[in-house]
């Protein structure tokens, strides 16, 4: 068994955060689906440090060859396969890095709104499958941590994703916290995760991410089921305030107009390992059809945010034709309309999401 790192990187920044602590003296069950969420989480928890061989090596090679950046299978092209291998590798090994730490620094704010949950959620239902949620996100913070020790140093964090993590720990409406967390961040994290699992072809990695990826089909399932059950009771202006906080979360992360992207990070990490982001964009950009291909081969994925966030808060109620306007507006600004309209999208929320995030 491998032991806990001993040294943590060190972050002594808070937010304040204000919310109404609910009792509730009715321990009957009142949300079926939701105590069946918390039946199955306790059924289906696994040790970080067990359950995991980390005494593995990162197999390098394997590493290397599933190389993708935001979903576009870099690996595949010719640019990709001229560079030198220790420059795949440091290209490779600095770009997970950096993704990898902001999937654990997702998992830190999910561990903290997942216990605020507890306290603030008023059905007694979301309070035990909140306290189940807390422990599996402390077990995803330790598996990631453990996970980029093994490449390298823990990254800061990302401005958009750090903006996020403050709006859903500081709004005092559990609503607000289920919509920002369980729908959004998971349901963006859930697709992306899925998405590398099936790419990689890193053994330690892949059995990670199918662990982790497990338990965050029950998170969205929460947000899915919860909300589900209590937007019908709402009222039109209640409705659209979580519309639009669930929108604003949403943009943080993809918009790139609020200067917050990852992209120019991502970048400049080709430069950090010797290949200059200029020619390596413009040789990308060549070879176009190959990635067009290759990507309508494996589904033809539209991202996370159209491909998981979108469908999921059109199966809880909370897809106005307004909040579609906003949508389709961000889209049209950060993609040209290459996407089409959102109104056209094939995608429904499959039924069982955890056999969904294992396929
Ligand atoms: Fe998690
Ligand atoms: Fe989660």
């Amino acid at each position: 068994m491998t032991d806990l790192p001993e040294k943590h990187p060190v972050q002594t920044e808070g937010v304040k955060t204000a919310l109404e602590a609910i009792y509730n003296w009715n321990y009957d069950s009142e949300i079926d689906q939701v105590r069946t969420l918390y039946a199955n989480a306790l059924d289906r928890q696994w040790i970080a440090m067990k359950d995991l061989d980390w005494d593995r090596d990162i197999d390098r090679e394997a590493f290397s060859r599933s190389f993708t950046m935001g979903g576009i299978p870099v690996s595949e092209t010719r640019f990709w396969k001229s560079l030198p291998v220790d420059t795949r590798w440091d290209v490779a090994r600095r770009t997970a890095t950096f993704m990898l730490s902001n999937f654990l620094h997702g998992e830190q704010g999910a561990m903290m709104v997942a216990g605020q949950l507890v306290n603030a959620v008023p059905h007694m239902d979301g309070k035990f499958y909140a306290s189940t949620q807390t422990m599996d996100e402390a077990r995803h913070v330790e598996v990631f941590a453990a996970y980029i020790r093994k490449l390298g140093d823990v990254q800061p964090i990302a401005p958009g994703l750090k903006k996020l993590l403050d709006s859903v720990l500081e709004t005092d409406n559990w609503l607000l916290k289920a919509v920002g967390m369980n729908v959004v961040t998971e349901g963006l994290a859930l697709y992306s995760f899925r998405d590398m699992r099936n790419q990689s072809e890193e053994p330690l990695l892949k059995d990670l991410l199918t662990l982790v990826s497990r338990d965050e089909a029950r998170h969205t399932g929460y947000g899915v089921k919860y909300l589900s059950a209590i937007v019908p009771t709402l009222d039109d202006p209640q409705i659209a305030e979580i519309e639009d906080f669930a929108f604003e979360s949403a943009r943080l992360l993809i918009d790139s107009r609020a200067g917050l992207s990852m992209r120019d990070t991502a970048l400049q990490l080709w430069a950090d390992a010797g290949v200059d982001p200029a020619e390596a964009m413009k040789a990308l950009i060549e070879e176009r059809e190959l990635i067009k291909n290759s990507l309508e081969r494996s589904g033809g994925r539209t991202g996370p945010v159209r491909g998981f966030v979108i469908p999921t808060l059109k199966a809880i109620g909370l897809f106005s034709d307004r909040i579609c306007g906003h949508f389709d507006e961000m889209f049209e600004a950060n993609f040209q309309g290459a996407f089409g309209s959102i109104a056209d999208d094939p995608f429904d929320l499959p039924e069982d999401l955890e056999a969904w995030a294992l396929s």
